[in-house]
């Protein structure tokens, strides 16, 4: 539910749903299965348009880091548009990976050789390169129990002056409009998908609450806004 109130020059302010935390790790096998089945093709390739757009067409030559990468979707997008990057792509979830591991099988052996899957939960467990030289995450904000585990990651394991993209979904103001959002993107998709897309949304942060994160984290160099009516970019250089 949403609320106006009224300040006390009368004008009216929002004031959201409050945010409705949802698991961390995608870790049912059917969870996972259905998030791999599912059509990710129109934000998964707004992903890497917004990270050639930012980033002005950039050329990776060494390891990018993929935090929360699920079934790897976007992993093998980048190592087919950057043929000469690694990518060292990280989720928490063994489910996940399963099936990240059946995805990048499916590609050639030149992509598969450069997407290494690794098991491990930000931010406690460490991971295998002291520092990268890019870091991406696409919709893992959302199922942080605390929004600086991503923060205080990229600022162990990004190289100064590394490109940093973010994409996550914006908390809508009602729950009403999230199972709005729900309705429209993912009408013909299974309930188990549907279910999750609506906590996913309840779950997410809204973009002055990301701002306030990056502020208390010092990552003045990083910007949030959003980008498409569900969605928020979260970029810049470390
Ligand atoms: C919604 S999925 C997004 C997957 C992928 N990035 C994509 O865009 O398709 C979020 C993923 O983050 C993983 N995850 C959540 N919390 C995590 C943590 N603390 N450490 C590592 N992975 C985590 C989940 O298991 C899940 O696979």
């Amino acid at each position: 539910m949403f609320l106006w109130i009224l300040d006390r020059y009368g004008y009216g302010k929002i004031i959201y749903m409050e945010r409705i935390p949802e698991p961390e790790l995608m870790d049912t096998f059917e969870q996972a299965r259905a998030y791999a089945e599912a059509d990710f093709d129109e934000p998964n390739s707004l992903f890497v348009n917004l990270f050639l757009e930012k980033f002005n067409d950039i050329t990776i030559t060494s390891t990018i880091l993929d935090l929360g990468c699920g079934p790897a979707d976007i992993p093998v997008r980048f190592a087919r548009r950057f043929p000469e990057c690694e990518i060292h792509a990280v989720d928490g979830s063994e489910a996940m990976l399963f099936f990240a591991k059946i995805r990048i099988q499916k590609e050639p052996p030149e992509i598969q050789k450069r997407i290494k899957l690794i098991h491990a939960l930000i931010p406690t467990d460490s991971l295998p390169l002291n520092k990268y030289d890019a870091v991406i995450s696409n919709s893992l904000l959302h199922h942080l129990k605390e929004p600086d585990s991503l923060w205080k990651t990229i600022k162990r394991y990004a190289r100064k002056g590394a490109p940093v993209m973010i994409m996550d979904l914006i908390r809508p103001e009602t729950r009403q409009q999230a199972a709005m959002i729900v309705e429209r993107y993912s009408k013909d998709e299974p309930e188990i998908l549907k279910r999750d897309f609506f906590n996913s949304l309840c779950a997410a942060y809204t973009i002055d609450e990301i701002k306030e994160q990056l502020q208390e984290n010092q990552l003045y160099s990083i910007d949030v806004s959003p980008v498409s009516d569900r969605h928020l970019l979260i970029s810049g250089r470390l």
